[in-house]
């Protein structure tokens, strides 16, 4: 079947016992046994309940997968993977990643004996160059958040491969839809749901996809002892936002493209990075690798005073956190989501003061350009 109908169908059968449509909540916390040893497949919702069962088949299937485990949220998701290193274990993650990944490793995992560093891991020779014998796996954002730097995930892989480590990819800025690392030989994709996938704003969700089954079965293992596997409300409003994920990428992309070429136009911005655009570095490298561009991107506009007098004056573009939601969101990564990195490593990976996130959504085009253009000329 093709991605819509995956997205609409799969885990999504009719109920059994009524015919509805949408499956239930199945709202509760234990599942009385038959008799002693024996249940219908379910016995307590930490362990596993029906509305994540369905999602986690959907989300594998979306990235040509059969094993997926969601979590409470993204960050829930990737603190289980690196729970597949050991003590002595080194990892190399992506220099500009998301500010939440830098904290719970630089400042959570390392106290667990674990060995972090970052680098560009667009450049394959520093990335060969920082591997080391305990080097176990390789964490990939792609594109990057904010700085939207594509990484070749087939090159990465390769070179994860030839040295026995394991490559993980977040790919929660492009969605299935768009990209889909683990056909370009990563190991393991992650996804903060609360983004593209949900869609609506309105929950947080985390999910792993994995392509090993001995990987598989230690991260279900984690879910259910540690606990953090998503709760049935949450599991619902993620599957439904999922069955319209196809036609919102689309208009975002549309969208993207369109306010990347509005921003790369105006005179009062220094520099627009959209992996769709041509003047994007590795616009070449996102076209090959990726199915669409997407709707996130980053606008530099010389100084935090200028950022702060755009941020203060929009009205229809929200200057909220997060991302990948159908409403048009506005951040300024250095004080917002990209906090937790120290200044100096802020300034060297490319996130100024005057960085500008957009994240568009899928409201009309010309409604945010006018809305954009009347908080400019109060910059
Ligand atoms: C690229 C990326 N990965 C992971 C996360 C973490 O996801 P969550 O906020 O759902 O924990 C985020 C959050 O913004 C993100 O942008």
């Amino acid at each position: 079947m093709g991605f819509s109908t995956d997205a609409i169908h799969v885990g999504q059968e009719p109920e059994p016992a009524t015919g509805a449509i949408v499956a239930p909540i199945y709202q509760t916390s234990t599942y009385v046994q038959e008799k002693l040893g024996k249940d219908k497949g379910y016995d307590y919702a930490r362990t596993n309940h029906p509305n994540r069962k369905a999602l986690e088949r959907c989300v594998a299937k979306l990235e040509g997968e059969q094993a997926a485990y969601v979590f409470t949220t993204g960050m829930a998701g990737i603190d289980a993977v690196f729970r597949l290193l050991r003590p002595g274990d080194h990892m190399i993650l992506s220099e500009a990643v998301y500010g939440g990944v830098f904290r719970l490793t630089t400042k959570l995992l390392v106290h667990f004996g674990l060995e972090f560093n970052f680098v560009d891991t667009s450049n394959l020779e520093k990335l060969q160059a920082a591997i080391r014998p305990n080097t176990k796996m390789f964490y990939v954002e792609t594109p990057t958040n904010p700085t939207m730097i594509v990484t070749d995930i087939a090159a990465v892989a390769k070179l994860a491969h030839s040295r026995n480590i394991r490559l993980v990819v977040d790919n929660t800025f492009l969605s299935p839809y768009f990209q889909q690392p683990i056909s370009l030989g990563a190991d393991i994709v992650v996804h903060s749901m609360t983004k593209y996938l949900n869609g609506h704003s309105d929950a947080t969700g985390g999910a792993v996809i994995l392509t090993r089954p001995e990987d598989a079965e230690q991260i279900y293992f984690i879910q259910r002892s540690a606990g953090a596997g998503l709760a049935p409300m949450d599991c619902f409003l993620v599957s439904r936002g999922i069955k319209t994920l196809a036609v919102r990428m689309e208009r975002h992309d549309a969208n993207g493209r369109k306010l990347a070429q509005y921003l790369e136009r105006h005179p009062k911005v220094k520099r627009v990075i959209y992996p769709g655009l041509n003047s994007h570095p590795q616009h070449e490298m996102a076209k090959r690798q990726q199915k669409g561009f997407g709707a996130m991107l980053s606008f530099d506009l010389g100084s935090l005073e200028a950022a702060r007098r755009l941020l203060d004056n929009v009205h229809l573009c929200s200057l909220a956190e997060s991302l990948g939601g159908v409403e048009t969101l506005i951040s300024l990564p250095a004080l917002m989501t990209h906090a937790s990195i120290p200044p100096d490593v802020r300034l060297q990976i490319g996130i100024t003061d005057g960085l500008v996130r957009l994240s568009v959504g899928i409201e009309d085009a010309e409604d945010l350009i006018a809305d954009l253009e009347q908080a400019f000329s109060k910059v």
